[in-house]
């Protein structure tokens, strides 16, 4: 995809921003590992990063991507299961329990919404979790962090999960969050990227 309109690529860019060696970082869906790979490289080998994804499937291979890069990899199937103090701990679970995996302000938090590219199309983001997540994710973040969202508007369900993370951020304090949209004007069906920054 040619860079200007590569969405992903612009939501990371948000974060390269603000990450710093040593930060703590969550990616909320972690997919094929490649934002967890993007997270784990900025915050190094001081810094935490936590992915969630609800598929076993998708954890294999981040984590397997993270192991060959030489990332320190723990799993942690649930709250009994200790967390790596450094370096990334993959979460098999929704991330709309991603209040209960924190013990501190998060300074970056990305989210790529849909379904695992090459995967099952029916196991996708919903409205719902995705509102609870997003929530948990702006009242978790430090103050400077950013939550940077890429959004699917045109799979099926898409329009309606679309509109729940707009309202969600529209609904954002001016006081408090700086916000961002960055989209490509000339396709409705592309994706789009939402960042909140808290003030
Ligand atoms: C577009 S993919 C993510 C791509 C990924 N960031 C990457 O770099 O490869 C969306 C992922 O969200 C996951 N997902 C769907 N619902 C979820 C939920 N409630 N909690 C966590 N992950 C979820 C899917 O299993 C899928 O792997």
């Amino acid at each position: 995809m040619p860079h200007l309109v590569n969405i992903v690529s612009h939501a990371q860019k948000m974060l390269t921003e603000i990450l710093q060696p040593g930060d703590l970082a969550v990616d909320l869906t972690a997919g094929n590992g490649s934002d967890t790979m993007f997270l784990a490289e900025i915050v190094g080998p001081t810094g935490r990063v936590i992915a969630f994804d609800i598929q076993e499937q998708a954890l294999a291979v981040t984590a397997e991507k993270l192991k060959q890069a030489g990332v320190a990899v723990v799993r942690a199937d649930n709250l009994e299961e200790p967390f790596a103090e450094t370096g990334v701990t993959l979460v098999t679970a929704s991330h709309e329990s991603l209040s209960e995996y924190l013990d501190s302000p998060v300074k970056g938090i990305i989210a790529n919404l849909g379904y695992l590219p090459g995967g099952d199309m029916n196991i996708v983001t919903r409205p719902e979790s995705t509102v609870a997540a997003l929530n948990h994710s702006t009242s978790a973040l430090a103050i400077g962090g950013r939550l940077a969202v890429v959004v699917y508007p045109s799979h099926p369900g898409g329009a309606e999960e679309s509109g729940a993370v707009n309202a969600l951020f529209e609904s954002l304090p001016l006081k408090r969050w700086n916000v961002l949209r960055i989209e490509v004007p000339n396709s409705s069906a592309a994706p789009y990227l939402l960042v909140a920054e808290k003030r």
